[in-house]
């Protein structure tokens, strides 16, 4: 047996043992424990940035392993919702989102009052997708479709299509230059031929290294060229990404490019 004290002692270093083992971050740690997928060590890294992916990561948001590192981060996705509802005319806009993954952000265009139509070819990251909308309390304004957005493009509608397609996993910052031919499932050019069927007001979520050039050349595909502005993405210091606007919701003129600051968080 052990006196009052010596059992103090250990009871509170048991304490701290546990709280060290549970901040640590390694793959072995929380993400298994609870109930996310363990995939190895590629999504230690994205757990450290959970909370930036997800606020309410907390309250028992699900992604599967591409999910956790194609995830649109929240203060970005948060800056894209703002800008669909600045749409003149459109009280709240109907949102489609062809690639929608676990959800990022069709939650924050519903968060924002937005309807949403939200497309993604894999059942699992939709389900992901319900998940996660209800934990943003935001479900009953978003549709989800689990289907191939090439497919069900001729009879989807939306005043805004917001396209955030695959951009073939982390290996994508391995390219000095990232051209849209590296898009999935689809070249880019393929993609945005098809979304402008839609709408011409398109939002499109690419890599921070993407060729600028190629970005603007799609708004000419329109004639006349449509309305162009390209936003590089920041998280605290970073150039995460970029996003490229088109038609109404760009701020330029046709044809214009101008790079300005996007989001921190
Ligand atoms: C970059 S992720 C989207 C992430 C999303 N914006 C978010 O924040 O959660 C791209 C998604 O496109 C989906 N996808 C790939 N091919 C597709 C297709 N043909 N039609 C619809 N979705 C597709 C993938 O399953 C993946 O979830």
């Amino acid at each position: 047996m052990f006196s009052p004290k010596k059992r103090k002692r250990r009871v509170t270093r048991q304490r701290q043992r546990r709280r060290r083992r549970d901040h640590r971050v390694t793959a072995h740690s929380r993400p298994e424990e609870r109930g996310v997928d363990f995939f190895g060590p590629s999504v230690a890294k994205y757990w450290r940035q959970r909370y930036s992916l997800f606020s309410r990561f907390d309250d028992g948001i699900l992604m599967d392993e591409e999910g956790w590192y194609s995830v649109t981060p929240e203060a970005i996705a948060a800056a894209h919702a703002a800008r669909a509802t600045s749409l003149a005319g459109r009280g709240c806009p109907l949102v489609l989102d062809g690639f929608a993954g676990v959800g990022g952000n069709a939650i924050q265009f519903a968060s924002r009052g937005c309807h949403v139509v939200a497309v993604d070819i894999d059942p699992r990251k939709i389900g992901f997708a319900v998940h996660n909308a209800k934990i943003y309390g935001v479900e009953d304004r978003i549709d989800f479709v689990t289907g191939d957005f090439f497919r069900l493009a001729p009879r989807l509608k939306g005043d805004i299509l917001f396209l955030s397609p695959p951009w073939g996993g982390p290996s994508y910052r391995d390219f000095r230059s990232y051209t849209l031919d590296l898009l999935m499932p689809r070249d880019g050019y393929s993609i945005f031929q098809l979304a402008q069927q839609i709408t011409p007001n398109i939002i499109m979520f690419l890599p921070r290294n993407v060729n600028l050039n190629q970005v603007e050349e799609l708004s000419w595909l329109s004639s006349p060229p449509l309305k162009f502005e390209i936003e590089a993405n920041h998280v605290q210091t970073k150039v995460k990404a970029i996003t490229a606007y088109f038609g109404d919701i760009a701020a330029g003129s046709s044809g214009l490019s101008k790079i300005c600051s996007g989001v921190t968080s």
